[in-house]
């Protein structure tokens, strides 16, 4: 798959303005973000491209203005976390594709960095606009994309743009593919997914595909009662989706026609409250009391699901296994993400994980640095997951 892009580093991009669509769609609080993890991912392409020579503008979008000028979802707060990485200043545009937009972009030099305002302040950037598109393209000579979290989102700058001017996938955009390529299209087996979360409803598309690819299939989170209650058992007070029992049954039946394992736990963690320091037992599966809730697996289920994914070659993971917010629900999700990353650290196992909650859960697990890799996005990684085309992937393919 990788073989079919053109990459940043190999483009000469000296004296060049070069156009780089990043997704630093980033939590704010207070007006300052929360979590630069995205930020910091893409500054090393960043900076490769400054330092060889490049006058760099970033294009990125924000949150979700709708089209609409919102003060508060301005780039500003990202701007200044990206000058502190970088050592420099990052100007920000407002006159996108207008006169200040085309002055800002003249007056660079080799080295210079110009951030564009959120290109979701203008109606166009969503409706996949071709004039919109237009316009951005003639303030460059080059496109780098490297915003992979936001490629199943068919916008001007991540469709339309790049297929207008000489364009090649960035670094972070290259490593995730790799990644991603390495799991689910040429994967070393066996492959195990872990999945967990909330609502089987949001991942539907996501498991019916995953049933047909790995060899087993470990489900946690409120995701797994659905199935538990598909299964014939009583998950008191539990979250579930009963309106998904029909589609549960018929993913574990196409999962058997795969071969694919599917392992819920057997045993779990109950409680009468979602709350810091509630009282909490294990009970056996068949043993949950109508007024309990099943807010994590238990310990034969963590054991169960260790020794599967010991044995596999490669790991996808999507979701924490319980309400890992709180202790001690996050116990399932901790214990095995730490077998995860051993193994990797071991060199016995390639581990991907994405999507979601997926990051805050490993983070809190300690272990997000020990994975294979751990992408930053939410929504792509969960299409991808599902088997479908991104067309911002698709729009930097070069055949
Ligand atoms: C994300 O945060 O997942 C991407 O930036 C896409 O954002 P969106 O869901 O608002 O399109």
């Amino acid at each position: 798959m990788t073989v079919n892009f053109r990459f940043a580093d190999q483009l000469d991009v000296a004296g060049k303005t070069v156009l780089v669509r990043l997704d630093v769609n980033v939590p704010l609080a207070d007006g300052v973000v929360s979590n630069d993890a995205r930020i910091r991912r893409a500054m090393p392409g960043v900076k490769a491209l400054l330092e060889n020579g490049a006058k760099v503008v970033i294009l990125t979008h924000f949150g979700r203005p709708k089209g609409r000028f919102v003060p508060a979802l301005t780039v500003r707060p990202v701007a200044q976390v990206m000058s502190k990485i970088l050592g420099q200043p990052v100007p920000v545009e407002n006159d996108v594709i207008g006169p200040g937009g085309k002055a800002a972009v003249s007056s660079l030099r080799p080295g210079d960095l110009l951030m564009m305002e959120n290109l979701r302040f203008y109606p166009e950037e969503e409706a996949n606009d071709q004039e919109f598109a237009k316009s951005l393209a003639s303030l460059g000579d080059l496109y780098v994309g490297d915003a992979f979290s936001c490629a199943h989102r068919a916008h001007a700058s991540v469709d339309a743009l790049p297929r207008m001017m000489l364009s090649a996938a960035g670094r972070s955009f290259a490593a995730e593919l790799e990644a991603l390529q390495a799991t689910l299209s040429q994967p070393l087996r066996p492959l195990g997914a872990v999945v967990g979360g909330s609502k089987v409803s949001s991942k539907l598309a996501l498991l019916e595909n995953l049933v047909t690819k790995v060899n087993g299939l470990v489900l946690g989170g409120c995701m797994a009662n659905t199935f538990l209650l598909a299964q014939g058992k009583s998950i008191g007070a539990s979250l579930a989706e009963p309106g998904m029992v029909e589609t549960s049954k018929r993913i574990m039946d196409v999962a058997a026609l795969n071969d694919c394992k599917i392992l819920l736990p057997r045993d779990v963690v109950v409680a009468v409250e979602f709350k810091l320091g509630a009282a909490h037992r294990i009970a056996k599966i068949d043993d949950v009391g109508d007024g309990e809730m099943i807010l994590d697996a238990g310990p034969d289920a963590v054991a169960a699901a260790s020794s599967f994914l010991k044995d596999c070659a490669t790991i996808v993971w999507n979701g924490p296994m319980g309400a890992f917010e709180i202790p001690p629900f996050d116990a399932a999700t901790t214990a095995l993400a730490k077998i995860v990353a051993a193994e990797t650290q071991n060199n016995d196992m390639l581990s991907v994980a994405g999507g979601g909650d997926t990051m805050a859960a490993l983070s809190n697990a300690g272990v997000n640095e020990q994975f294979s890799y751990v992408s930053t996005a939410g929504g792509a990684f969960l299409e991808w997951l599902e088997g479908k085309q991104l067309p911002g992937v698709e729009a930097l393919r070069t055949e």
